[in-house]
């Protein structure tokens, strides 16, 4: 059997992110990653969910893995992942990055499968999710394979993402996290919120957010001809994306009151949540 080459582990002077800010000049290429599979995300942004949102020989998810940057991370610190992609391409070369031997490594399972359904994994068995969807059609991952959500236009993927959220919500334990990747896209010179409106869906399916981080983006070309259209057409490029953190506190009870008034309570602190709160939760 060929030797396999040593590899760099992690990257140089690596610091974790400590505010709600995150940007990434250099994508990052230690270990296996690049930045051959489109749309890919840097290896920091899991790098600093897994760090921060678990602990060595957690069992992760990644429903969404594409080229397998989550499960190159989660190999090199020594978490479990499985890694789940509903296109066969993205299977093969998720094996191809995650083939590398260190002395403590986590394990991963692979498979071609589809979001919206994680029928192979039980209830509360999941650590963290730690995921990156398309942005409805914004880059397509295949010609038509059936449920790429990559193909759908927005009101379609906001459908679609329903069941997502809701078997994301099944499969996790209670008090862990889901960390989910989305950017906004525009139409017609107007924007469309598609990062909202994911983050409502996350709410809806039962899920709190902990953190809302933006993500600063490099790849925007801001010269040429977009450079020239924005300004020609008045609108702005959108440069950032939205990193939610969810937690799956499942400790609240909704009652209803005689004046037709929602009354909240906190099971594990007794206390109760103001109106506010019910909206943002998507409750009202
Ligand atoms: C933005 S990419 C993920 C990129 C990944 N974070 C990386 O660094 O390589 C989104 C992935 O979702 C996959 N996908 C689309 N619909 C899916 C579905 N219903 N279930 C699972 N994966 C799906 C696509 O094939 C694509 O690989």
């Amino acid at each position: 059997m060929a030797k396999k080459s040593k590899i760099k582990i992690e990257p140089d002077n690596f610091e974790q992110e400590m505010t709600t800010i995150w940007s990434f000049k250099e994508r990052g290429s230690w270990a296996t990653h690049n930045p051959n599979y489109r749309g890919n995300w840097s290896p920091y942004i899991p790098r600093n969910i897994l760090l921060r949102y678990s602990k060595e020989k957690d069992l992760v998810l990644d429903q969404f893995v594409g080229g397998g940057t989550t499960l190159v991370e989660a190999k090199l610190l020594n978490r479990n992942c499985i890694g789940i992609d509903i296109n066969s391409e993205a299977i093969k070369l998720c094996k191809k990055v995650i083939d590398f031997d260190i002395p403590k490594a986590g394990n991963i399972t692979l498979i071609k499968g589809n979001a919206q359904n994680l029928s192979k994994i039980k209830d509360k068995s999941i650590d963290l999710i730690c995921t990156h969807p398309p942005y409805a059609n914004i880059i397509k991952y295949s010609d038509g394979i059936k449920n790429d959500l990559s193909l759908l236009k927005v009101n379609d993927f906001i459908d679609a993402m329903k069941p997502v959220a809701t078997e994301s919500f099944r499969v996790l334990k209670d008090d862990k996290y889901c960390a989910i990747l989305i950017g906004d896209t525009r139409k017609n010179g107007r924007v469309i919120p598609l990062g909202y409106r994911v983050m409502k869906i996350f709410l809806n399916a039962g899920f709190k957010l902990k953190e809302i981080i933006i993500k600063e983006q490099h790849n925007c070309k801001a010269t040429g001809y977009w450079k020239s259209s924005s300004l020609k057409y008045n609108f702005l490029l959108l440069a950032h994306e939205y990193l939610y953190i969810f937690v799956k506190d499942k400790a609240k009870v909704i009652n209803r009151t005689k004046k037709e008034r929602y009354t909240v309570i906190d099971n594990k602190t007794g206390e109760t949540c103001s109106l506010d709160d019910l909206i943002i939760d998507g409750i009202l």
